[in-house]
């Protein structure tokens, strides 16, 4: 038998549940439906019902599902050259790394293939330059919400009880201050201190922007120090807020950035980023992947960039009507608490927990999620149109109207 034919053989819903309680481990909350296809801002699932995408895998189908360009391309790598590892030169790694670049005025890229290892990278990069350059003792400043990862290091980085409870003992290091709260922060820097880590907007922890002010403040608290700025972009990057990188609304850059998730247009690939002087502090042998950078991801990421960038201006457009168009919900329902977001990352804080909501959505055909328990995170494809949007809303105004009564 033809293997694809064999994987996709007896594909009924319940078949596939009660396998996946039977053969994989039990770590996610998973929604009762099974996605088998996807185009543009829609998925399909394996009863032929389609789904309107308001999620994008997390933050990832930036470009939207199975787009033409994409395909086309990482069809030719796929036929040229998969994965050599990084004992040799290939192309396409090089020429991704040359276009991040460009694109973020940071000087050079490491590898690797998704957002936790990303900033294992940027926080082992942070701890080796300020070992070389005597900056702190590698301690990293986190922010309370924030979200890093659930490696062991990004882990610790990432201060949520619930996920960190059972794995202790967990990397030192670091130390969480509140977000947008300069004076907390300043207080809490020592001589111990090298780096500063989070995101300029914090995507699990609720959709919250750093303040104006505060991001810059941070930007010149490092520079006054010394101290290094890390920057995870893992979610709000890679033209999500209508700009490349978050960090460009705020005119400030960070001495590191970290990329994943929507940089492979779906392949994982995750990217760490740093200025010239810092990205010095790896030499041969002292960081690395096997996978990192491979020509597959490498292509997939190159395209994936290229087809955003054409795409931002939309972002911004699209996003303003968006909000908009949530602001009106927001007017109409007192249990709404607040609508805030940038681009297309946009969240909708509830004054109950939004798991229902997202259930009910489902059955109506429209995925989207629930994060820190109350707040409705929206992260379309960047290709979504107002006929998407205003479908989206009326669905939510329905749900919601038919909770008041
Ligand atoms: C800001 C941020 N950093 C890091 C991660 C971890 O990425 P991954 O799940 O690819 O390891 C995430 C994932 O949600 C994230 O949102």
């Amino acid at each position: 038998m033809d293997i694809f034919q064999e994987i996709y053989r007896d594909i009924d819903e319940d078949t596939v549940m009660e396998e996946e309680r039977r053969y994989l481990m039990n770590t996610y909350r998973r929604l009762p439906v099974v996605l088998v296809r996807g185009r543009g801002v829609y998925v399909e699932d394996v009863k032929g019902k389609k789904y309107l995408d308001f999620i994008s895998g997390i933050g990832v189908n930036n470009i939207g599902h199975c787009h033409p360009r994409l395909i086309e391309n990482v069809k030719k790598q796929l036929e040229t050259l998969i994965h050599v590892s990084n004992l040799y030169y290939t192309i396409p790694q090089v020429k991704l790394a040359k276009k991040l670049a460009d694109l973020s005025g940071l000087d050079k890229a490491f590898f690797s293939n998704s957002g936790a290892e990303a900033n294992e990278g940027a926080i082992k990069l942070a701890r080796r330059y300020g070992k070389k350059m005597g900056i702190g003792e590698g301690e990293i400043i986190t922010m309370e919400r924030g979200f890093h990862g659930r490696t062991l290091a990004t882990l610790a980085a990432t201060p949520k009880v619930e996920y960190q409870e059972g794995f202790e003992p967990l990397p030192g290091g670091f130390k969480y201050v509140p977000f947008n709260d300069l004076d907390k922060l300043m207080e809490s820097i020592s001589s111990k201190t090298t780096g500063i880590m989070l995101e300029p907007i914090q995507g699990e922890g609720g959709i919250h922007l750093a303040d104006r002010e505060y991001l810059k403040g941070v930007r010149d608290i490092c520079d006054e120090r010394g101290i290094l700025l890390i920057f995870d972009e893992v979610q709000c990057g890679i033209g999500r807020t209508g700009r490349m990188f978050a960090y460009q609304h705020y005119h400030i850059k960070p001495d590191i950035l970290t990329l994943a998730k929507a940089l492979g247009g779906g392949i994982p690939i995750g990217a760490t980023l740093a200025k010239e002087e810092v990205a010095e502090a790896f030499t041969p042998g002292s960081h690395g992947s096997t996978f990192g950078g491979n020509p597959l991801a490498s292509v997939s990421a190159y395209v994936t960039l290229s087809i955003v960038e054409d795409l931002l201006p939309h972002v911004e457009e699209i996003g303003n009507y968006f909000m908009r168009r949530l602001k009106d919900l927001e007017r109409k329902y007192s249990f709404i608490r607040e609508v805030r977001g940038m681009g297309l990352m946009v969240g909708m804080e509830l004054s109950f927990q939004g798991g229902d909501i997202v259930k009910r959505m489902l059955e109506k055909g429209y995925l989207i999620n629930c994060t820190a328990e109350r707040v409705l995170r929206f992260l379309p494809p960047l290709i979504v149109e107002r006929e998407h949007i205003d479908s989206l809303v009326d669905a939510l105004d329905e749900v919601f109207s038919e909770l008041e009564r």
